[in-house]
């Protein structure tokens, strides 16, 4: 069985699908793992390191994707990239099937069997495929850290012979995976924090980190799916956020914001008059920009201003940390590749339930519901 790396294309990436310590565990099970030439090279990792590792360097990318059964990425391969591999192989990544379900058409129009990082369910026994979860800590890290660059304070309180200088005020919005990791790193720089988010479940691992946890009236109203997601909110319920909101990010200093609803436009949680309202000097990282931003202006991988209020949106924060972005995501996918090897050979299971819902095009065929029902 062939496993293929490829360099990726995309605007700034740096990451790697497969590091060399999880080539050498994928050569330890008898897959063959080809590389091409430079993919790890943004990550910190040379062609000789993978070759040491086992893998073979090559320098054709064309040759080097006709002759793979499994092709491991990091985001979803061009149009090109899918004609150019043979019948039935296999493609890993993520794929966005759910944001962009029409580019994945040349995949399944070439019999292309392809699993999407962005699907796997997040049951216990997937924990170690959880990708998003990976790059959701690497962003929620990487947000406050930019946000600490960037405003003209420091963070942490100091008593000095010159007097006090106060904490700065940060407050998260979105308490899931990467807005958690956003609250520990913000808390570990001295910050007093302060976080909202519609489920309630969070609010314990909110204040478990230190921070405050923002609560609101919503009448009682499900809030979170069976699978622990946040659901899309009425008007009405989104308001009362947004007006909790704009009362505390009169104080704050740096605002990270997270929310996401798998599938649907990320909720706007701020508009252009709480923004307004923000201190001069303060700023707002909203890492709900590829899906429409959480904020009223934010603009992806823009920076815009606002009465001296500094909005930006980063897609890719991941991308700027890529040897542990890399490290974490090979690791993923890796755990994903063990389930479709067996004796050095592909093996696709799809009554296995990982593999099964993973899946969005395999044999010609649209496999995941909520894609197909997209399309149609
Ligand atoms: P996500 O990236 O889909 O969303 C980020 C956060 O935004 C979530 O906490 C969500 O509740 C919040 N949000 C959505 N709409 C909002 C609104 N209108 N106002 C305020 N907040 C809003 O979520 P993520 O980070 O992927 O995690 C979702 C859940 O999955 C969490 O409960 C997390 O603990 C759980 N999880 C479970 C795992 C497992 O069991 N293997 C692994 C990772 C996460």
């Amino acid at each position: 069985m062939n496993i293929a790396v490829l360099n990726e294309t995309g605007a700034n990436e740096a990451r790697v699908a497969l590091m060399p310590d999880s080539v050498q565990k994928l050569v330890a099970a008898k897959a063959s793992v080809f590389v091409e030439s430079g993919a790890g090279l943004g990550a910190a990792r040379t062609d000789d390191d993978y070759t040491a590792a086992g893998a073979s360097v090559v320098a054709d990318r064309n040759a080097l994707l006709a002759n793979a059964d499994v092709l491991v990425v990091v985001s979803r391969p061009s149009e090109d990239d899918f004609k150019k591999m043979k019948q039935g192989a296999v493609v890993l990544g993520f794929l966005r099937p759910l944001d962009e379900p029409a580019k994945l058409t040349p995949a399944m129009e070439n019999g292309l069997t392809t699993f999407s990082m962005e699907l796997v369910p997040r049951i216990t026994r997937a924990q170690a495929m959880d990708a998003l979860s990976s790059m959701a800590t690497v962003a929620g890290y990487k947000a406050v850290l930019l946000g600490a660059d960037r405003i003209p304070r420091m963070f942490p309180l100091l008593m000095t012979a010159a007097g006090t200088v106060p904490p700065a005020r940060v407050l998260v919005l979105g308490a899931g995976v990467a807005g958690l990791q956003a609250i520990a790193t913000a808390r570990r720089l001295g910050a007093v924090v302060e976080a909202y988010d519609v489920r309630a479940a969070a609010g314990e691992q909110v204040r478990s980190l230190g921070a405050k946890f923002l609560e609101v009236d919503l009448g009682g109203i499900q809030t979170e799916d069976k699978g622990g997601y946040a659901v899309e909110l009425s008007e009405e319920a989104l308001q009362r956020g947004r007006d909790l909101v704009a009362e505390h990010a009169k104080t704050a200093d740096v605002i990270v914001t997270t929310a996401l609803v798998p599938g649907r436009r990320a909720p706007v949680l701020m508009e252009e008059s709480a923004v307004r309202a923000m201190k001069r000097g303060s700023i707002i990282i909203d890492l709900a920009g590829a899906t429409g931003g959480n904020v009223v202006g934010s603009k992806p991988d823009e920076i815009v201003e606002r009465d001296g209020v500094t909005i930006m949106a980063p897609t890719n924060l991941p991308a700027t940390v890529p040897v542990h972005a890399s490290q974490l995501y090979s690791r993923n996918v890796t755990s994903f590749l063990n389930l479709l090897i067996k004796d050095g050979e592909l093996h696709v299971d799809m009554e296995d339930n990982i593999v099964g819902p993973s899946c969005v095009t395999h044999e010609g065929k649209w496999m995941n519901q909520r894609v197909a029902s997209m399309l149609s």
